[in-house]
């Protein structure tokens, strides 16, 4: 067994770490902070994700469906990290283990499917209420565009967004990352981008960050000040594009409000040209880049690589020359199904392509009210195997660690090893297919978020 020497426990110096109280509270409140020590036996599968011999960056190619499963499986985790993995066997024979079993908090996954906590890597969680006139605009036959161009779409949220109060946003986001908790998400991207004036969109930063200080799980904020141009700089999105590089950019980072920026550079927001503005900018001050690319139209990737992105999002239209230089990358392709699914497209972004030629892929959510109002990551998954073709093992290595690769959070995030954040999420079916197997339903029974134990309640 790989992650087992002789002593289930590899580590002595954590054999010494604080054993605090049993602790567990309903995944819908969350008022528990203790980080139990804690034991999973049993699994009838723990997938490990444990890295595979090629793997140095994100998977590619056949390594995404390297599982590592462990049959029979046991984790422990320790002040919020995973200490060891291996077989229940080797975890119930461990000395350290035998001696300190009734302090553990110990959870039997008799007939259970443990996973990594799944990596949403794309989520737009800041918006007060949904777009139900787009939606019956849209079954009636309207196009995302022309929803937009008539006044609907992203520019429609923003008025609420502006006039809410940080506290009321913070609701809403902490709404969103419970419901996203119960369905086994741990890590959260959060962006900003439904203000679109320098005070509502530090107001939106700031309700991410308040609600993720209320959540046991990870959140990473993004900065989307460039999600459309306001229909106040119609005429003028230059100076839009500078009140986001001078202004929202510096104060965001200052206040280290945000790690990333992103912006929606396609047809009807932001041209190549404005994008490689704001990146040149979000580089100055320090903050990575991500992009909403080929969601609508094909923008070619090359001239945004020199500013190495950890993502590019959506790509349903990408040439094969962007494609093969995405293959050499670390650049994450990270696919949204459930937004085709909602506007209803015939066509989703090509992951067989992607796979086959060896970019990275990753799934998300993009959690929000236009394009794709889930907050399920088995539901990404599930149509990422019906309408993309990718397999069940594909889909899950891309909501777990391909994710922290997308939000270069890999050497603490979406894997079970030892030195890893206690990020765990266990389900009630024997075999993990399943996750995307039942679309719409929810298996989740029990999650840990950096080793705050969490039951379904
Ligand atoms: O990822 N494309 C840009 N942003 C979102 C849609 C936002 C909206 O319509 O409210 C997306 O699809
Ligand atoms: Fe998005």
């Amino acid at each position: 067994m790989r992650d087992c020497t002789l002593n289930f426990i590899r580590s002595p110096s954590l054999q010494s770490s604080l054993l605090h109280c049993v602790s567990v509270s309903p995944l819908k409140e969350y008022k528990t902070k203790t980080r139990s020590a804690i034991l999973l036996i049993n699994a009838g599968q723990l997938l490990t994700l444990r890295p595979t011999r090629q793997a140095t960056g994100p998977r590619r190619g056949p390594d995404l469906r390297e599982l590592g499963i462990i049959n029979d499986g046991a984790v422990l985790c320790i002040g919020g990290k995973i200490v060891s993995v291996g077989t229940t066997k080797d975890a119930l024979r461990d000395p350290w283990i035998r001696k300190h079993r009734k302090q553990l908090t110990e959870i039997d996954c008799a007939s259970k499917v443990v996973t990594p906590g799944f990596v949403d890597s794309h989520t737009h969680p800041v918006f007060v209420r949904p777009r139900l006139v787009d939606f019956e605009k849209r079954i009636e036959g309207a196009s995302y565009e022309q929803i937009a161009a008539a006044g609907g779409g992203i520019s429609s949220s923003l008025q609420a967004v502006r006039n809410a109060s940080t506290a009321a946003l913070t609701d809403k986001v902490l709404a969103a990352l419970k419901d996203m908790a119960a369905h086994g998400t741990t890590t959260v991207e959060a962006k900003s981008g439904y203000g679109l004036t320098l005070e509502s969109e530090l107001k939106s930063l700031e309700a991410i960050r308040k609600a993720a200080s209320a959540w046991p799980g990870t959140v990473v904020s993004t900065l989307l000040g460039a999600h459309v141009v306001p229909k106040e700089f119609q005429h003028c999105s230059q100076k839009y594009v500078e009140i986001v590089c001078k202004e929202m950019i510096p104060r965001a980072a200052r206040r280290s409000l945000a790690q990333f920026v992103d912006v929606f550079c396609d047809k009807g927001a932001f041209t190549p040209e404005e994008t490689e503005q704001i990146f040149a900018a979000a580089q100055e001050h320090g903050l990575s880049v991500r992009a909403h690319m080929g969601q609508l139209s094909e923008t070619l990737l090359a001239p945004f690589l020199r500013f190495d992105p950890a993502s590019f999002d959506h790509l349903d239209h990408v040439n094969d020359d962007d494609v093969k230089r995405l293959a050499m990358r670390n650049t994450v392709a990270t696919l949204v199904p459930g937004a085709n699914y909602f506007l209803g497209l015939k066509t989703y972004p090509d992951a067989r392509r992607f796979i086959d030629a060896g970019v990275p892929v990753a799934l998300a959510t993009d959690y929000n009210p236009g394009t794709s109002p889930t907050i399920s990551m088995p539901m990404a998954m599930s149509l990422a195997c019906t309408q993309m073709k990718m397999s069940p093992a594909e889909a899950i290595a891309a909501a777990t660690i391909n994710g922290a690769w997308a939000l270069r959070m890999a050497d603490r995030k979406g894997s079970i090893e030892p030195g890893k954040d206690a990020d765990l999420a266990v389900f009630d079916i024997d075999d993990y297919r399943e996750i995307p197997y039942w679309f719409g339903a929810n298996h989740c029974s029990l999650a840990v978020f950096n080793g705050v134990l969490e039951t379904r309640g």
